[in-house]
């Protein structure tokens, strides 16, 4: 009896353990999937033209306060999921190196063209990297990037790119954040609080303060610096049925 108890208690934990292993697989693949489909998603986009996310100019909260950032002419500041953002030419032009990280080629391409700016073009891993004098852009998945890339990162400035995440890939988006960028750099957040009544499911994604605390909770800082509804000024908001839409500034710690 006792030989019979043992054999099933065996046969329990080997299966138990099998259904875990094979769990964690799907998880992974289930994961993949999704951020191919992602991929997919703004890549069309670009393809279509659908960037109503640009501003033609500089975004006045980086001029406010880059100050917070603590930074000397020459230090690099980093900026993921940059578009074609005219931010990487501010930064430039007040003498900080910049390195950025784009999906889309259609995207750094037009980045160079409409600013005519001249680029070289060069091949690391499984990057094509485009430079013009002190920006860099790494042109592929911001989860292929590597800490040896970042490694001279002293900031960062993130604009819009949480809520271009879905809720399965915002966490490991800050994760992987966490992961590359040096200790003690600093990150400006700029961020978005809505209810979208009409318009698609997908991007952009609400990112309310509890989701920003909640999802940086494990960094060793993040405060509020400044909070304003700039409802009146987004008409595209309007559109999706918006009653509201608050431009959150954070000044995040690595
Ligand atoms: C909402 S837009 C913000 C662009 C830019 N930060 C700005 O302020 O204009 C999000 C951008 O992230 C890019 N993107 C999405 N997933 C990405 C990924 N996994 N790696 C790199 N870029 C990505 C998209 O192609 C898109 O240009």
């Amino acid at each position: 009896m006792r030989e019979t108890v043992k054999i099933f208690g065996k046969f329990l934990v080997t299966w138990w353990l099998k259904s875990i292993r094979s769990l964690r697989i799907y998880e992974h693949l289930n994961l993949i999937n999704i951020i191919d489909m992602k991929k997919e998603f703004w890549l069309e986009k670009w393809q279509n033209n659908q960037t109503g996310f640009h501003k033609e100019f500089t975004h006045p909260l980086l001029v406010e306060f880059i100050d917070k950032l603590n930074l000397s002419a020459g230090d690099s500041v980093f900026v993921p999921l940059c578009g074609k953002t005219v931010d990487l030419l501010w930064l430039n032009q007040q003498g900080y190196r910049v390195i950025a990280v784009e999906l889309s080629q259609l995207a750094v391409e037009q980045f160079f063209s409409e600013n005519n700016l001249s680029f070289s073009k060069t091949q690391e891993s499984g990057f094509a990297v485009f430079r013009y004098k002190n920006i860099t852009i790494y042109q592929g998945d911001f989860f292929n990037l590597s800490k040896q890339q970042l490694k001279d990162v002293k900031a960062v400035y993130d604009r819009a790119a949480l809520i271009a995440l879905p809720d399965e890939l915002v966490g490991q988006y800050v994760d992987k954040m966490r992961e590359i960028v040096p200790k003690k750099a600093k990150e400006l957040l700029i961020t978005l609080e809505f209810i979208k009544k009409l318009g698609p499911l997908g991007p952009p994604f609400t990112t309310p303060d509890e989701k920003v605390k909640q999802l940086f909770s494990c960094y060793p800082s993040i405060e509020l610096v400044q909070e304003t509804d700039i409802i009146s000024r987004e008409p595209k908001f309007k559109e999706l049925g918006c009653d509201y839409v608050y431009e959150r500034v954070y000044l995040v710690e690595f």
